[in-house]
């Protein structure tokens, strides 16, 4: 194996050494994690957003979307028949809105965590370090904040105005609450190059991260990035192999981006690295307005039905469904 500095990182991401990449980065994943996969299910409370990313399809300007906001018995009830059908993690996402109260998600957190023995992850984008401390004190666990490149300069471009040391001081911020901390980055951005992915990956490592994901680009037609070439999932699978290689016990989920593509998409993931997947459990009559990218959501089955395919995607490989909640090894192995 190639030593994994940055020139070796660069090597792999060329498609150096497929084979060797990814059984190395499967044998990893199943000394840290044995034959278990973690489920982690996604209920998309809120299309709603304020930022206007552009490669994004919630965007703000975007007005062909449908936009919906979910109740908060609604949340809670997803939630619990997520719970009930055997999910040991809640993640609650929606765009960045902010017209639910910190009341309103400490409420959902709390009635969650009450009548279930669930893990709670926060994706609710750019609100306060002091509102997710209110959020970690009513038991929430986790907390999901993409960078999506780890260049300032592109940060801003990508994200229309945003500041990436902003973003990167409430990360710092939520892993001194004590959240376990996920983040990670789009693979194939307009104007990508593998140097830079490497450099995003070497960072992203250095963040002593609990979760790192990564998915490939996929033009939406509805955005600025349209015209846009559509990222080389082969990068995107050497990026999470690599991020395993170099994270070996961090979560690294084969996302739902990758099934875009190829309908194996999400096997191959899990057979290349990868110890998670993400099924949405929003109601069907939301889940294909929470279009973010072509592909997103196509599958419409009820929250049991959902589950239920996850486990079977991961039995069909030979893995098990995890039991366990799934927390954070990382901190129990840091050498
Ligand atoms: N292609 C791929 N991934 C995308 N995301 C957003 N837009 C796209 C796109 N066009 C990812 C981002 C975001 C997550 C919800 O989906 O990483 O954080
Ligand atoms: Fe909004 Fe997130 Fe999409 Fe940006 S990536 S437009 S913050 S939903």
């Amino acid at each position: 194996m190639a030593v994994l500095g940055r020139d070796g990182i660069i090597y792999y991401l060329n498609g150096g050494n497929d084979d060797e990449l990814y059984s190395t980065a499967d044998n990893l994943r199943q000394s840290s994690f044995g034959q278990e996969v973690y489920l982690r299910a996604i209920v998309e409370f809120s299309n709603v957003c304020n930022k206007k990313c552009n490669y994004c399809g919630l965007r703000a300007p975007n007005s062909k979307v449908s936009r919906y906001r979910m109740g908060i018995d609604e949340i809670i009830e997803s939630a619990c028949m997520a719970a009930e059908a055997g999910a040991r993690t809640i993640v609650l996402q929606s765009g960045d809105d902010f017209s639910y109260s910190p009341a309103q998600i400490a409420d959902i957190i709390s009635r969650i965590k009450e009548s279930h023995d669930v893990a709670v992850t926060l994706s609710l984008g750019d609100r306060s370090a002091a509102e997710y401390k209110q959020w970690f004190n009513c038991g929430a666990d986790r907390c999901l904040l993409k960078l999506e490149t780890t260049d300032a300069d592109i940060y801003e471009k990508i994200r229309c105005g945003e500041n990436f040391h902003e973003r990167m001081e409430l990360l710092r911020s939520l892993q001194e609450i004590g959240y376990e901390v996920g983040s990670g980055i789009i693979v194939g951005l307009p104007d990508y190059t593998v140097e830079q992915l490497a450099d995003d990956l070497l960072f992203l490592s250095n963040l002593e991260l609990d979760m790192i994901a990564a998915g490939p680009f996929i033009p939406h037609p509805d955005t600025p990035y349209s015209p846009a070439v559509t990222g080389d999932i082969d990068i995107s699978f050497r990026f999470t192999a690599l991020a395993r290689l170099l994270n070996p016990f961090s979560n690294i989920p084969a996302t739902s981006a990758l099934d875009s593509f190829d309908s194996e998409g999400r096997k191959k993931g899990l057979q290349r690295g990868c110890n998670v997947i993400m099924p949405s459990v929003t109601p069907v009559g939301q889940r294909k307005d929470y279009n973010i990218y072509p592909g997103k959501n196509s599958v419409s089955v009820d929250v049991v039905d959902t589950i239920s395919r996850a486990e079977e995607l991961v039995r069909a490989l030979d893995f098990i469904p995890s039991a366990s909640k799934g927390s954070s090894r990382r901190m129990n192995n840091v050498q």
